[in-house]
């Protein structure tokens, strides 16, 4: 301990950890450690950069409070929070698969009877979605819970709105005998995430922009099935490549068909035109 170099600090400081109680906490911080100063001998860190980065990361600390989570957003923005779902959400080909829960999901939207309207009377181009929750052998779901939010056709939520006393553009919903679900929406809008912090900061800084392509977020659950959170992405958004948080996959991607037909419009009892969203979600056996 006292004869310390740049070549045996880093066992040092991880043997220093030894009487640790908890033998997952010294795993992990001894794997910080060595990744933390494997990093700092890369970059051959200065005293300057060192500053700005304990400066970085006490405004990081000063943005958050009840409704700002800066820290996530941190995570989000760098990728850690997408590399932790993956490694944590692995699923065979043909499963949906799961992508970042975001901070605006609420567990207490309103049950909602298949086919109903979700938009609360916000104005925005109709849709119509549909489609069933499936096994991995296509045999139906009844009853699985599907629970849905998004923003509305200017990308705030309803949590961001003034004014806004009820929730809108969330609901939860439950699949028939045939495994079908079906509610009404409006076309939900590409928006910035909160880029007003030291996050967005740094993502100039980066040379990024903050946007995320329009998406609509999903939790599904069912008895006997393992659970996943997920969004489904409109085709053809301008921002599919560079999402600021890094939650496209190819497979969550969707056509929004637009539909001109005054006779399909009152069967579904929307305005003309719409859009269509048909989309069979895959969920995995325990
Ligand atoms: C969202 O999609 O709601 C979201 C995800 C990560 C950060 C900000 C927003
Ligand atoms: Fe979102």
């Amino acid at each position: 301990m006292r004869n310390l170099s740049e070549t045996n600090l880093t066992d040092a400081v991880i043997a220093a950890m030894t009487q640790a109680k908890d033998p997952r906490f010294e795993e992990v911080m001894g794997s910080l450690v060595k990744h933390l100063h494997a990093f700092i001998q890369e970059v051959n860190l200065t005293e300057p950069e060192w500053m700005a980065g304990i400066q970085f990361l006490t405004a990081v600390g000063k943005k958050c409070d009840d409704k700002r989570q800066e820290f996530i957003l941190l995570s989000d923005t760098l990728g850690a929070t997408t590399m932790k779902d993956i490694i944590n959400n692995r699923r065979p080909p043909g499963v949906t698969e799961y992508t970042i829960l975001g901070p605006f999901y609420q567990p207490d939207a309103p049950e909602l009877l298949l086919s109903e309207d979700i938009a609360n009377g916000l104005p925005g181009e109709p849709v119509v979605m549909k489609g069933c929750v499936l096994a991995p052998d296509g045999s139906p779901i009844p009853n699985a819970k599907l629970e849905v939010w998004q923003s509305d056709s200017s990308g705030f939520y309803d949590l961001q709105m003034e004014n806004m006393n009820s929730s809108a553009l969330r609901g939860v919903f439950h699949t028939d005998v045939k495994g079908g679900y079906s509610f009404r929406t409006i076309k939900p809008a590409p928006y910035p995430i909160p880029h007003d912090g030291p996050v967005g900061q740094m993502l100039t800084a980066m040379g990024r922009q903050p946007y995320r392509p329009a998406h609509i977020h999903f939790m599904l659950s069912a008895e006997g099935y393992q659970p996943v959170t997920t969004e489904l992405f409109v085709a053809g958004d301008p921002y599919l490549d560079s999402d600021a948080v890094f939650g496209v996959r190819e497979s969550l991607i969707v056509s929004f068909v637009r539909n001109e037909s005054e006779e399909d419009a009152q069967q579904f009892n929307v305005s003309n035109p719409f859009y269509t969203v048909d989309y069979d979600f895959v969920l995995q056996p325990l």
